[in-house]
């Protein structure tokens, strides 16, 4: 069975309170039971993690390096912009991984453009909302799919 984890930065906790017009009105909880109910559906196992703490967060991704994990979804929120150390943590474990932002960091402020975790993830999804996890676990599952198909060849 195929495993992803999902990390999610500062600040995400607060979703349903935190700017609810830019974010929406749906919690962190109801976010995790949507991803969970496709992951069903798709036969996937995923795991959880969010922090407020950059360290936290490269300690959780070097951890997935020992635990096997076949994709990481991360959306590392402000540290998008300023953490070096979570791109090096990314590009250390070497796991297939999406960027994912709930609102469309290039129509915001100007420090939102520049996204450090960029330069590492395969792909980045951004300004679709909750949906755009959804598009990340199905986009891990093709990846990974097509790229056993191709090994067989
Ligand atoms: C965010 C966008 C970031 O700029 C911001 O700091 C966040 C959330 C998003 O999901 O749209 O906390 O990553």
């Amino acid at each position: 069975m195929m495993k992803i984890l999902v990390i999610n930065g500062p600040n995400l906790n607060f979703l349903g309170v935190r700017e609810p017009e830019i974010y929406g009105k749906k919690t962190y909880k109801d976010l995790v039971r949507i991803i969970k109910l496709h992951a069903k559906k798709d036969k996937v196992k995923v795991k959880f993690f969010q922090s407020n703490h950059e360290g936290k967060i490269v300690d959780r991704i070097q951890k997935a390096y020992y635990q096997k994990f076949d994709g990481i979804i991360i959306n590392p929120a402000a540290y998008t912009h300023t953490s070096v150390a979570i791109l090096d943590a990314l590009k250390s474990v070497n796991i297939l991984t999406v960027e994912v932002h709930i609102s469309d960091i290039n129509e915001r402020e100007e420090f939102r453009k520049h996204s450090y975790v960029s330069l590492y993830a395969k792909t980045t999804i951004k300004g679709l909302g909750f949906k755009g996890y959804i598009d990340a676990l199905r986009y891990i599952e093709g990846y990974v799919e097509g790229s056993r198909k191709y090994k067989e060849k």
